[in-house]
């Protein structure tokens, strides 16, 4: 798979997977394309129609994105982890399978330091002549965020190291924009230090070490 149009992160540039293949692609970033469909009133909302190509990211548990081929140009599309799970689960149980005609529903967004246009999806569907709903992110879905205790007691105790270590693992993940780090009160588990909980579900966690975040992250957000 080559010469991938849209942006995607450097993370996801990087690798690519099918769920057949784990063919090694090459991407590039693309400055804004013409070809994108958008909203007269709501410029960042794209509306595309392709053949489903697979998956972007480390296969099979790292997906990040789906690769569409648009007027015989390849674009990666980033999903978001529930669509993700959902468009998995689809291509698992062979309901999308690869070369499948799918239109896609998202947002656009500039990425000015990268000079290139982010695709982030919201819906897909199938068909589209006779459009079927594959997957959609949810309006009510829980914001996924993670509240660490700032008291005093927790700082002292590897609360500082441990947001570090929180903030890089979200970048690395290039979950910075999807996932927020909040700060509560004491979290009554002060023996314990430091401690936080995650959410959505209410996770919690105490007397983590920052070498334990990038497993956190991954189980809980990728
Ligand atoms: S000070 Fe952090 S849990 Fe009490």
């Amino acid at each position: 798979m080559s010469n991938i149009r849209s942006a995607t992160s450097s993370k996801t540039r990087s690798k690519t997977a099918s769920n057949a293949t784990s063919n090694t692609a090459k991407t590039r970033s693309q400055r804004p394309s013409a070809k994108l469909e958008t909203s007269p009133s709501l410029p960042w909302i794209f509306n595309l129609e392709g053949t489903f190509l697979g998956f972007l990211g480390e296969a099979p548990d790292h997906v990040t994105a789906m690769v569409l081929e648009v007027d015989q140009e390849q674009m990666a599309i980033k999903l978001p982890k529930n669509l993700c799970e959902a468009v998995k689960h689809a291509v698992r149980r062979r309901v999308l399978p690869l070369g499948a005609q799918v239109r896609c529903i998202g947002r656009s967004q500039l990425n000015f330091s990268a000079g290139v246009i982010e695709l982030k999806a919201y819906c897909l569907f199938l068909n589209p002549g006779k459009p079927t709903l594959l997957a959609a992110t949810s309006a009510n879905q829980p914001a996924s965020k993670i509240m660490v205790c700032h008291k005093s007691g927790c700082k002292k105790r590897g609360g500082r190291q441990l947001v570090e270590a929180l903030e890089r693992a979200l970048k690395d993940y290039q979950l910075q924009d999807q996932v927020e780090i909040q700060y509560t009160g004491c979290q009554k588990c002060c023996a314990k230090a430091p401690g936080l909980v995650i959410m959505p579900g209410k996770h919690r966690y105490d007397g983590l070490r920052p070498e334990a975040v990038s497993a956190l992250i991954e189980k809980h957000f990728c």
